[in-house]
């Protein structure tokens, strides 16, 4: 059965490549590679054996998506991972977050309605929840107003879902809110690439600790939490990819509840950004340098994922401990500067 992965050079979109093949699943992706490396098809076949089909397509063109469709009927789900993904670019950029994230998955759900593809899983993230009341949060916990316009894609893309399964009862739509994604796969073949100077915690650590950037910022010390720092719930790439194998597998065989679904992909547990990085240390035997700043603009206190749902519904729980993933994303790091 073949899944067409948009976005699949990316960093989850690949790992999930990886996944999908090994689960017996036919893989085609495309992506316009603008946030993205092609090599990253090599890392795919070393690991998998299989080379997946890829074509340089701007999911943003409608056109271009409808050939896309027409040309692959085989095609029985998709997962929709191609997005801009930077938060504090897309405040500087609010009408190409808008255009790109928001007009690429109006393009790929026509195609699929017009070409009869029903089942679609999306990217989406624990933004949506924004500072929660409560903690840790349910899918019932209410979406707050998103602080960034990348924020606000991904409230608007679930919001788009929603509406067109109440009269497209043919489609299957599910929506992924994933937590703080981290990590590389074990094998060191693929990996988060960042561009330029990092924004997240753990490619800041690893450049930091590779001695590319000379210190780590820590974002505020004075949060309402055990050791003052923010806390998030910090996911293994290689976990979250299995999860949208079981999403696939769920709207395939028809056990969904309902034609529009969306799930927590966390592990459960917060852990601090002085925890995490305590624990690399641990992990690595190495040392990071850091310092505490203050708070960045936009940051939330505390976040992290109750996984019930995707647990019982899914039938998916994350696996993979926290020291294994910073052994694998340090392992990572080291391999890119082999190169
Ligand atoms: P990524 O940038 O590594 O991957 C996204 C891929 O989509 C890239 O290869 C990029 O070239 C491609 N792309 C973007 N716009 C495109 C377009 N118009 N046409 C074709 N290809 C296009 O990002 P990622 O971290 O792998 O994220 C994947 C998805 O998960 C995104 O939707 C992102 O918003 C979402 N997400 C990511 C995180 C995270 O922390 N990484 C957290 C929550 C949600
Ligand atoms: C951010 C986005 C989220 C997006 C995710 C992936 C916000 C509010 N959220 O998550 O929507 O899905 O990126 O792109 O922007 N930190 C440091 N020093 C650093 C970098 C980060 O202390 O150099 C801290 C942050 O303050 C935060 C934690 O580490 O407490 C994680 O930060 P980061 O990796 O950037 O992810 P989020 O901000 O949680």
């Amino acid at each position: 059965m073949k899944v067409f992965v948009t976005g699949g050079i990316g960093y989850i979109g690949s790992h999930t490549v990886v996944e999908l093949q090994q689960n017996g699943f036919e893989v085609v992706i495309a992506d316009n590679l603008c946030n993205s490396n092609i090599k990253v098809l090599d890392g795919i076949e070393q690991i998998t054996g299989v080379r997946p089909e890829f074509e340089k397509i701007d999911l943003a063109d409608a056109e271009k998506v409808q050939d896309f469709f027409s040309r692959h009927r085989d095609v029985v789900a998709v997962i929709h991972f191609a997005a801009l993904k930077a938060v504090g670019e897309s405040v500087q950029k609010p009408l190409e977050y808008y255009k790109n994230n928001l007009n690429s998955l109006m393009n790929v759900i026509t195609a699929m309605r017009e070409f009869g593809v029903k089942n679609l899983v999306f990217s989406s993230s624990c933004t949506v929840y924004g500072q929660a009341d409560i903690l840790p949060v349910t899918e019932q916990t209410p979406r707050k107003q998103a602080e960034s316009p990348y924020g606000n894609t991904k409230a608007m893309c679930e919001d788009i879902m929603r509406d067109v399964a109440k009269v497209e009862k043919e489609m299957n739509l599910l929506a992924l809110r994933y937590f703080n994604p981290i990590g590389a796969h074990p094998s060191s073949c693929i990996g988060e690439l960042p561009n330029g100077v990092p924004n997240n915690l753990i490619p800041y650590l690893t450049q930091t600790v590779a001695g590319i950037r000379e210190q780590l910022s820590v974002f505020g010390d004075d949060y309402n939490t055990p050791d003052g720092s923010a806390i998030r719930d910090y996911i293994d790439v290689v976990d979250l990819a299995r999860a949208h194998v079981v999403a696939i597998r769920r709207l395939l065989d028809g056990k969904n509840k309902a034609n529009y679904e969306y799930f927590n992909i966390g592990t459960g547990t917060g852990l601090s950004v002085l925890e995490l990085i305590h624990a690399f240390e641990r992990a690595t035997g190495e040392k990071v340098n850091y310092k505490i700043v203050g708070r960045r603009a936009g940051d939330i206190e505390k976040v992290w994922a109750d996984t019930t749902l995707a647990n019982r519904e899914l039938g998916w729980k994350a696996s993979v401990p926290i020291e294994e993933t910073l052994a694998n994303v340090w392992k990572w790091q080291k391999h890119l500067m082999n190169k």
